[in-house]
């Protein structure tokens, strides 16, 4: 179970070349027993990489590997406390539910007796809300169902460790916020380590308890998903974890004052503070508030609609700024009654409290 004090996974200055192709570079990660960690980041930033590492089906270059405080250089996949759910999940097509998920466990030294395999492919059945399709056929099942019946086998030996390389990605919309769901249950009934990797933020965000966002084969931050998503360490965070808004800026000798294009200014708290010259202003779209009258919001603009996304619950507006460019901004259905409803082409004023910006010295932009 969860222990503050240990860590299941370390990562020590690991870094993974193929030839001349360096995949991850100078990784250092802990990961805590019992936590759900996320590696999240765009295709080709080595997140596979960093699993695989974890499972030894690769080997670092530099650096090492350790499973619960002991090194894994040299300790083949099998000798290893973990079990993976592989980007491309392989079932046998020709078992049905349950020899898929008793295999890994038939072929274990000194033997397991039958009884003790069905009762565990049976538990592990049940963990997955699969106890009453032990003799279907895979081909029998739906994806998410084959995609649970892969969960299943990889968690009936219990490992210490799951990992799990895009394990939803398959899967259509409503079924995958429901195994989110599922496997974030699972976890906590089964108390052991989780590490996913996924390039859906919204997945890694509403999952894990801890987000790791790498680009480019580089840690770029580390922490909560809130403190990635209300405080990114880095403009690539910032797009990368959620939309953003990108305002031009140049901060003024005096190290608080931000000039925007339109020739208006806004007062830089000490946290936002950059050094002078060119920067960029980064604002959540729901952190922008919009209306039809002038408000009374600390920094407030004038601009017109362009475009609307009708999104159900709420809508995306598209707003062009003179001076500032364009920006997304979302608004509550609950805040704006039908009447309110804004027409592309209607003029709109945008408000938002500067604190709630996130500034970045525009060197430092990915
Ligand atoms: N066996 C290999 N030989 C050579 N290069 C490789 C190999 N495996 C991965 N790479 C390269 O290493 C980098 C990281 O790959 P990796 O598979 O870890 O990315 P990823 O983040 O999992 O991407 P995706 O989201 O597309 O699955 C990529 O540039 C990739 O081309
Ligand atoms: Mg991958």
């Amino acid at each position: 179970m969860a222990s503050a004090s240990t860590n299941d996974i370390e990562f020590r200055s690991v870094t993974k070349s193929y030839g001349f192709v360096t995949a991850v570079t100078d990784i250092n990660l802990n990961v805590p027993k019992g936590a759900f960690l996320a590696l999240l980041g765009p295709s080709g930033c080595g997140k596979t990489t960093c699993l695989r590492m974890i499972g030894g089906f690769e080997q670092p270059s530099e650096g090492t590997v350790l499973i619960d405080g002991r090194e894994m250089n040299g300790v083949p996949a099998y000798r290893r406390p973990v079990n993976m759910v592989f980007q491309h999940y392989a079932l046998f097509p020709h078992f049905n539910v349950e020899q898929n998920v008793a295999y890994g466990l038939r072929q274990m030294r000194p033997r397991i007796a039958a009884g003790e395999i069905n009762r565990r492919v049976g538990e592990a059945l049940e963990m997955v809300r699969l106890g009453g399709f032990a003799k279907r056929r895979i081909h029998e099942m739906s994806g998410g169902q084959q995609q649970r019946v892969a969960l299943a086998r990889a968690i009936v030996n219990r490992p210490s460790v799951l990992l799990l390389d895009e394990p939803l990605a398959a899967l259509d919309k409503k079924l995958r916020s429901a195994m989110q769901i599922e496997l974030q249950t699972l976890q906590r009934e089964l108390g052991i380590t989780f590490v996913l990797v996924t390039h859906d933020q919204e997945e890694a965000l509403s999952m894990a308890d801890i987000v790791c966002v790498m680009s480019a084969g580089r840690i770029r931050q580390l922490g909560s998903p809130q403190e990635v998503y209300d405080r990114p360490a880095d403009l690539f965070v910032a797009d990368f974890v959620g939309k953003t808004n990108r305002v031009d800026a140049t901060m003024e000798a005096d190290g608080r004052t931000l000039r925007l294009g339109d020739g208006s200014a806004l007062a830089a708290s000490a946290r936002q503070s950059v050094s002078p010259g060119q920067a960029i202003v980064a604002i959540r779209p729901e952190a922008i508030r919009l209306t039809r009258t002038p408000a009374a919001d600390v920094a407030s603009f004038q601009g017109t609609v362009t475009h609307r996304i009708f999104l159900g619950s709420s809508a995306e507006y598209a707003v062009t700024v003179p001076g500032l460019g364009d920006f997304l901004v979302t608004a509550d259905r609950r805040d704006m009654n039908a009447s309110e409803l804004v027409e592309p082409g209607q003029t709109v004023f945008l408000g938002f409290n500067p604190a709630g910006a996130h500034v970045f010295s525009a060197s430092s932009a990915a």
